[in-house]
């Protein structure tokens, strides 16, 4: 059988894009994974005839992805990527957690052609769905041959985002995703890809391999989050500690800044082997500078992507 050139394949894990109502105003009262990937495809007639294949790797609401998914998602993406006449991949994805399968997936495969995830804010029964057309812009950026567009990405309401600066920023609006300070990449445009700055290259993070990740999930190291806040305390990171927790990133105020209580309780945990980053709670910006004592930085990581570059820090050292 001749080999289909320039193939796009489409990989299912659930998300709204796949979520139904049972009215078809409701763009809240839904549930999230109910139809297939191949049938979000059927959705779009513009790509009927072309060379695409489909794969249902899940089937879930993105509030509950696992590692056991991110694992499986990371192996049929390099094994897809590996073959000669793939030109880029689609991920259809929930858009609670997309950026954090982004960033893991980006720092275990730095893969060298598109790898787009891609979501919808309504369901596929909505009166005025998204999904649709993002997954249209999706195949076009996964079919495109721009250096800068080799990585894991973001395709969302006509922008692409690289997998590092993308983050969710509204609960609601269609244009829900953001790249903050960094700015978006480029847009789609009736199936045309527009850079925002031609001739920068994506980020050239080296990939950590799939064989970085092959241990069984129930070994990785579990990294918690907490949030420092007015009136915080001790008691979330000593409990942390008191259940075997391996590493604890504090969303800090402003420039990374932490509640006195949490930060005593924070130095005890490192001083009983738990490794601790600090990064901002913010949304945009880095954190700035490494004053003398302070807990170390993870610069310009969300709380939510430092915990996974924490986490495979942590699997780097046994
Ligand atoms: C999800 O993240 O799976 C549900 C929410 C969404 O996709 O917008």
């Amino acid at each position: 059988m001749q080999k289909k050139i320039n193939e796009v394949v489409i990989l299912g894990t659930g998300g709204t894009i796949a979520g139904q109502a049972s009215a078809a105003g409701d763009n809240v009262g839904y549930m999230a994974g109910q139809i297939t990937a191949a049938d979000l495809l059927r959705e779009v007639p513009a790509l009927a005839g072309q060379a695409l294949s489909v794969e249902q790797v899940a089937q879930c609401d993105s509030k509950d992805m696992d590692h056991a998914i991110w694992q499986t998602l990371a192996q049929r993406v390099a094994h897809h990527v590996a073959r000669p006449e793939v030109s880029g991949i689609v991920i259809t994805h929930g858009t609670d957690t997309l950026e954090e399968t982004a960033w893991f997936l980006q720092r275990v495969l730095a893969p060298i052609k598109p790898v787009v995830l891609t979501a919808a804010m309504r369901p596929a029964t909505a009166l005025h769905r998204d999904g649709p057309q993002n997954l249209l812009d999706a195949v076009a950026v996964a079919r495109s041959s721009e250096p800068q567009l080799a990585g894991v990405l973001a395709v969302v309401a006509g922008t692409i985002h690289s997998a590092q600066a993308v983050s969710k920023r509204h609960p609601y609006r269609v244009d829900a995703f953001s790249s903050g300070d960094t700015g978006v990449l480029g847009w789609v445009e009736e199936g045309a890809v527009r850079l925002a700055r031609p001739g920068l290259l994506a980020d050239e993070t080296a990939p950590l391999g799939l064989a970085f990740i092959e241990r069984p999930v129930a070994d990785w190291p579990w990294v918690a989050v907490v949030t420092s806040h007015a009136g915080a305390d001790a008691s979330s990171v000593r409990a942390l500690v008191g259940a075997g927790v391996r590493g604890i990133v504090v969303a800090g105020s402003g420039n990374g800044t932490v509640h006195r209580q949490l930060q005593t309780a924070l130095h005890e945990a490192q001083i009983a082997g738990v490794r601790v980053w600090r990064c901002s709670r913010c949304g945009e910006g880095a954190v700035v500078g490494q004053p003398a004592g302070a807990l170390a930085s993870a610069g310009a990581l969300s709380p939510v992507k430092a915990r996974i570059a924490l986490m495979l820090a942590l699997m780097a050292q046994n």
